[in-house]
């Protein structure tokens, strides 16, 4: 039997918290009935003290999503956790994750405090929080550049005080994944009480390593992973759901993890928070890209229409993709070109379809595409 991982999403949160983002509440029930559709473990609504939109996120998504937690975040403020207890209180699973920075940086420069001034901030923080749920998870900001002998105290008195998730954020996207790995891994072997909790792989992108960072930190034995569709988030954004679910989907003989993510539903959710967010999901972007499962030259078209794998890792029928395309371009070969034709009821003698090949190749040369109703201008 293999491992779990559970799926945290953050679309709503750290991923509404993308530039130029905004989603009206009912835009963020749709997309919250689409995550459990899609069977996340946890949904981060929102951070309940930031707005009163966020509070009315929070509050609505604990009233309308069952069978599935719902999570606020707060700061390690009374204030804060006592408006994210407040808006959930009509969920199900109700959990609160607190925190607050562990590096060097963010101790001098944000928090203004000394590394036990911290420590015990956080420490009140999650005893506070018990209060009012059991499922209490710590954040430790800025983890990625933090001294680990500081992290170790923080995770052992944030446990012993009853946080039972632990967050290890790489907030400036700042780690490698052989780094973040290691990081988890002696986190786990470091601190004594550490078989207490889950450990969370929370990785920014900034170095277009959040996706190889997640997965390190699985391997290091976090249990963990906080993710946003589409990989929206600050700045350079977070980790992709859809990659992560994916690679463990696909290398299931290197990971040995499985998720509960139903993956027929990647694509359709991917499209429903491009359009919701207004961000567009670059061509080719790995697993939801538009050009994920297309193809163009005549060496690939020829290898894909012979078998499929022998170019495609992933089935697109696997992430809700209706099949692999053959794209014409000039690059294009007689067989991706035979076999379009063949699709649209054409059937040609050799001699007839090298004519057409000729004049498909001389409009190919003048256009990026060529289509359907090209193909048919041409051998009509
Ligand atoms: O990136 C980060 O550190 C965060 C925390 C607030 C969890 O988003
Ligand atoms: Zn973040």
């Amino acid at each position: 039997m293999n491992d779990r991982v559970l799926v945290f999403d953050t679309t709503l949160r750290d991923g509404e918290q993308s530039p130029g983002v905004h989603l009206t509440m009912p835009e963020k029930l749709e997309i919250g009935h689409m995550l459990v559709a899609m069977g996340v473990d946890i949904i981060e609504a929102g951070f309940p003290i930031s707005s009163p939109g966020d509070f009315e996120a929070v509050e609505t998504l604990s009233k309308h999503l069952l069978g599935v937690t719902i999570c606020g975040l707060t700061r390690a403020r009374e204030k804060d956790i006592d408006a994210a207890g407040e808006a959930l209180k009509p969920a199900q699973r109700p959990r609160i994750h607190t925190g607050l920075g562990v590096s060097e940086n963010h101790l001098r420069y944000k928090l203004k405090m000394t590394e036990d001034e911290a420590l015990e901030t956080g420490v009140r923080a999650v005893k506070h929080a018990r209060k009012y749920t059991d499922d209490i998870e710590y954040f430790m900001e800025d983890s990625g550049r933090a001294k680990k002998d500081y992290v170790y105290r923080v995770v052992e008195k944030v446990i012993a005080a009853g946080a039972t998730t632990i967050n290890v954020p790489d907030t400036t996207g700042y780690t490698y994944p052989e780094e973040y790995r290691q990081l988890i891994h002696d986190i786990r072997s470091n601190v004594i009480n550490s078989d207490k909790a889950v450990f969370s792989c929370h990785c920014h992108n900034d170095l277009g390593m959040a996706t190889a960072n997640t997965l390190g930190g699985i391997l290091g034995g976090a249990r963990q992973v906080e993710v946003t569709i589409n990989g929206i988030g600050e700045r350079a954004g977070n980790t992709a759901l859809e990659e992560v679910v994916m690679a463990l989907n696909t290398r299931k003989d290197y990971f040995g993890i499985e998720t509960s993510v139903k993956t027929e539903l990647l694509l359709a959710a991917s499209k429903m928070v491009s359009k919701l967010t207004g961000m567009m999901v670059q061509r080719n972007k790995a697993v939801v890209g538009a050009n994920a499962y297309a193809h163009s030259s005549g060496i690939h078209q020829d290898g894909v229409l012979k078998e499929r794998s022998t170019y495609e890792i992933i089935d697109p029928r696997l992430v809700g993709a209706e099949k692999s395309e053959i794209i014409l371009t000039a690059r294009s070969g007689r067989h991706g070109l035979r076999h379009r034709l063949a699709e649209l009821g054409f059937n040609f003698t050799e001699e007839r379809f090298e004519a057409i090949y000729e004049q498909f190749l001389a409009m190919a040369d003048h256009k990026k595409e060529v289509n359907d109703e090209d193909l048919r201008v041409l051998v009509s």
